[in-house]
């Protein structure tokens, strides 16, 4: 099933309405998402971008309904994660010479999925591409935006941006435009994209907008690579991206806490209820790592000036879950936030510790040693809590 864009521009993706999880089992996609591929029909055929390898055969089959698959000239690939690639060696079985447009690192990356020695054409940024009638496609390299290989394509005239994973979202409608669904859900899901996955590249993204910007071509339509496509102001998503590149906070603390028997929960809202009593207009969020959904909390994080971290002395260390957490963090190298930690313990006491050591290692400046409460929290521990909690406003510039 196509869906025209504009002029000779046609959607010939797949939309993945059952996608739950996605790179493996670590990015939740509790409304799907779709694998946008954009066929362009001028004096000469474009495919760009494919779809995820389970649905190769069904994205081929639609395709060869829209056009005669010896006819398209050019295949360009954006981007070699398997959800855009994957259906290029069914494609290319039928099609074996045509010929692939991609970065260098695009060549390595899809010889390096694929194993197949295609028609590859590099290209960098600023090339040109004929599709005839007058258009060109202009490719700009989008490095680390968010691999290596990743590449964006503009066509002139329509002034299309097909921009790939950037300033995408996992979300599948059956509206294909920004301005038609639902405006509360696909913020959560671009802010939720952008946490989860752009955060390590925030230096990458703010120099790219710039350059992209100082180009200054025309935009009309962002034609991403995930999601709904942007046609109503489409630089409002770049705009959002400007702003989340550049250490994004809002006024926020956010309670990410584990328990076992519920001690570690008590301090968490003790805690909770001292900052709300220092100033009321802090947002302050109180999330379980064993009962939220931790690309929900990552985001969460993104959004925070200061972020509390309980556990429970489990052993010698911390709950697995907060661990688990923990370590995420860590990868996505968030910058300019603070941290302290809190828990339980019955003996030996070493939560606090540990996971101030692990906020350390993941970037955070610790505002103080943490605070314990010894086995259940008495209501002189549960005041010191609250007490704890006024002290971390006092830090939370
Ligand atoms: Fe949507 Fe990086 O793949």
């Amino acid at each position: 099933m196509s869906f025209k864009i504009k002029n000779n521009i046609f959607w010939v993706g797949i939309k993945d309405w059952e996608l739950r999880k996605f790179h493996g089992d670590e990015y939740s996609t509790n409304r799907g998402s779709t694998y946008n591929s954009y066929l362009i029909k001028e004096e000469k055929n474009v495919l760009i971008d494919t779809v995820w390898t389970p649905f190769s055969r069904e994205f081929v089959s639609n395709l060869s309904k829209e056009i005669n698959l010896d006819e398209i000239d050019y295949i360009i690939t954006n981007h070699a994660e398997s959800d855009h690639s994957g259906a290029l060696p069914e494609l290319m079985r039928e099609i074996p010479n045509t010929p692939i447009y991609c970065t260098k690192n695009g060549v390595n990356s899809i010889k390096g999925h694929y194993h197949k020695d295609w028609d590859f054409h590099v290209v960098k940024t600023g090339d040109t591409l004929s599709v005839g009638n007058g258009k060109d496609i202009i490719f700009v390299e989008m490095r680390m935006l968010h691999w290596p290989d990743s590449m964006a394509s503009y066509l002139t005239k329509d002034n299309v941006l097909f921009s790939n994973d950037a300033f995408g979202q996992h979300y599948a409608s059956e509206f294909m435009y920004n301005d038609l669904v639902d405006q509360n859900e696909l913020y959560d899901e671009c802010i939720k994209y952008y946490a989860n996955i752009l955060t390590p590249f925030s230096m990458f993204v703010d120099r790219k907008i710039k350059e992209v910007l100082d180009l200054k071509i025309p935009i009309d339509i962002i034609a991403t690579s995930h999601g709904v496509i942007w046609r109503d102001n489409p630089l409002q998503i770049v705009e959002k991206y400007a702003l989340w590149a550049n250490d994004y906070q809002e006024n926020q603390i956010t309670i990410i806490y584990d328990t076992m028997w519920h001690g570690t929960r008590r301090m968490a809202e003790h805690i909770a209820k001292g900052i709300r009593e220092a100033d009321d207009k802090i947002t302050v969020k109180i999330l379980s790592t064993s009962k939220y959904d931790k690309n929900d909390i990552i985001t969460e994080v993104f959004k925070s000036k200061t972020i509390l971290i309980g556990s429970p002395t489990v052993g010698k260390g911390i709950l697995s879950s907060i661990a688990a957490i923990l370590e995420e963090i860590k990868g996505l190298g968030f910058k300019n936030k603070k941290a302290a930690s809190f828990g339980c313990y019955g003996w030996s006491g070493e939560s606090v510790k540990v996971l101030n050591d692990l906020l350390e290692k993941a970037g955070f400046s610790i505002i103080n040693d943490g605070i314990r409460a010894l086995w259940n929290p008495t209501d002189d521990a549960l005041k010191e809590c609250q007490a704890f909690g006024r002290e971390i406003v006092k830090n939370n510039k």
